[in-house]
Order: C-alpha cells, then structure tokens, then sequence
C-alpha cells in the first residue's frame, strides 16, 4: 500500500493529485499515462455546446496568467458519450467539472451525469445566475444554498463545491455549501483581473477583465483553504498556484486532502506526477505512514 493512498467521499484514490479543470487535456498524455493521476477531470460542461468568449482570452502577468476562455466546451450529451467512457479507460476515478447559467442547467446537467460512470460531480459556481442579474451563483450566500440543496436533492454522485475566491469571507461560503449538502470543497477558482495595453489603452483580454491563476495567486489560496479548513468538517481539494511538492505539502497541511494542478502544467507538463514523486520520497524520508497524517497539520501561531 502506498503512502500516497487515500479514501475521500468514499472513493479510493491512489494518491492526491488531479490536473484542475479547464487546464487539462488529451495533450497531456504525450508527457505521462494517465493512471499515474489521483483522478482526471472534464473541461468545465454546460448544457449545450459553448464557442467561449472572443480573442484575445489569454493574457501574462508576473508568475501567473489571465485567461477569459469562457467554458468552451462540447456540450454534456458529448461528454457522456465521448470524453467519460475515454477517460474511464485511462483512469478508474474520472471527476466532471459542470457549469451553469441557470440551477435547472445544472440539474438537468446532474440528472444525466446519474447515469455516467463519473466518480463525483464538480460544481463550478464562479458562473453568472442569469436570473439573478449575472452575479456569479459563488458570490452569493443565497444562490450557493439554492444551488447546492437543488443538485444535491437530485444527485447520485458526491458533490464538490467549487469556491470563487471572488468573496470578502470565503468560510462563510464554504459553511453554506456544507451545511446545503456539499460532499467536498474544492478552492480556488481564478481571481477576477485585469491587465491594460499602455499602447491602445484598451484592456489586454477582449472581455477587459478575466481570472488569475499560476503561481501569483497560491498564497492568497493557501490562506483561503486554511480559513475554509477551520470552518467545515468535509474534505477540502486545494487549488491555485501549486507547482512543485513542497507548494503541494504547504497547501496539505494547510487543510487540503487532495489537490488540483493547473496552470504550472502549462510551463512544466510533468508537473503533476513530478508533484507525486516528490511527496511520496518525503513522506518516506520523513517516517509519514500516509498522506492523510499531514492534511490540516499546520500549526497556527496563537
Ligand atoms: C485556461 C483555463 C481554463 C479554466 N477552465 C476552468 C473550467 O472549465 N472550470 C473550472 O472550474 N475552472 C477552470 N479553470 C480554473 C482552474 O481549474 C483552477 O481553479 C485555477 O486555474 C487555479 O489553479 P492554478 O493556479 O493551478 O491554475 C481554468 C483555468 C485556466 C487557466
């Protein structure tokens, strides 16, 4: 038995890592199998097919990037049909990442993911509530808990609750998903940016703002994960900035379980499964029996 195995929502993983969504594609394959991962993860999937917003949509910034892809994405029956079964040969634990403009997207979205062979159900809340004016469902109390009571009276499947950042009290949001029924958090999603052309004065991202991922935003995400750590008892999947193990240890023991990599992958393809070398040689270096040992084991000044 690995010192990397671990049991979450009662699903067995080999060991913590997944790619985050969005950031994780076939390509990846050319660089490391796919067994070798905790889990894989779908591009976030809406109802329908989704052509994204307008170029430009990428844009850097100092040890980060912007990015306003908007959910380009094939749409749930071609996921169903096409991405889950693929995937499922690759790895057993295979994760979608769902968004919605409205909670019926999202039900209708769960009540066909019930009869996939997904392992869990990742909700991505950073989208706009067309009903609700186009605040993101994750920036209100109250659309979290429609939300996540609506899917989860639905569901089979566990339910991750994925954060926005984009909050002034990220525990709150965490406290409502949990106490609406949410099986796990995941944190963070990209944080609200904008970078500007000095030369056209116009926005660098043709949407003028959009999120903030890489390794610029891991510190405000490792607080976020140990606010949120202190505030519910379901297991947490940390995301945002990691890119070596020793970022992967810190977020660990900061609160989080399991982790998502994302956009390090886009400098470092290995980064994954060189984050997986690297914290099974220090758990054995350092007498750890297992991964779990170190999740929420910072200690906090008084
Ligand atoms: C290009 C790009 C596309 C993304 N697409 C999605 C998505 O479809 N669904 C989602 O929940 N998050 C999406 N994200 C957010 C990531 O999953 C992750 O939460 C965020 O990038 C922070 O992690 P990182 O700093 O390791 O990249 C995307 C991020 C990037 C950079």
């Amino acid at each position: 038995m690995s010192r990397l195995n671990l049991s979450m929502c009662n699903i067995k993983f080999n060991n913590p890592i997944i790619p985050a969504s969005g950031t994780f594609g076939f390509g990846l394959m050319d660089f490391f199998p796919f067994d070798k991962l905790g889990a894989v993860i779908t591009k976030g999937t809406t109802k329908n097919p989704k052509l994204g917003n307008p170029a430009p949509r990428v844009a850097e910034t100092p040890k980060g990037m912007l990015n306003s892809v908007g959910l380009q994405n094939d749409g749930i029956d071609h996921l169903i049909e096409n991405i889950i079964p693929y995937y499922k040969t690759l790895n057993p634990n295979v994760i979608a990442n769902i968004a919605g403009e409205t909670i019926e997207d999202f039900i209708q979205i769960v009540e066909k993911l019930n009869h996939s062979e997904v392992s869990m159900i990742e909700l991505n809340i950073s989208c706009p509530n067309v009903t609700q004016g186009g605040m993101a469902f994750g920036t209100s109390k109250s659309s979290i808990k429609t939300l996540v009571s609506s899917v989860k009276k639905v569901s089979k499947k566990p339910i991750i609750v994925k954060l926005s950042p984009n909050v002034t009290n990220i525990s709150e949001m965490a406290k409502i998903a949990e106490d609406s029924g949410a099986d796990c958090i995941s944190l963070i999603n990209t944080i609200l940016s904008m970078r500007i052309d000095i030369r056209t004065k116009k926005p660098i991202l043709r949407t003028n703002y959009g999120g903030l991922s890489g390794e610029a935003v891991f510190p405000i995400a490792l607080r976020m994960v140990n606010q949120v750590y202190n505030a519910v008892k379901i297991p947490i999947i940390g995301i945002g900035g990691i890119s070596n193990w020793k970022m992967a240890v810190e977020m660990i023991m900061a609160g989080a379980s399991m982790l998502q990599i994302g956009s390090a992958t886009f400098n470092q393809p290995t980064t994954p499964i060189d984050i997986i070398d690297g914290l099974e040689k220090y758990l054995s270096e350092n007498n750890i029996d297992n991964i779990t040992d170190l999740t929420g084991s910072v200690v906090l000044w008084s």
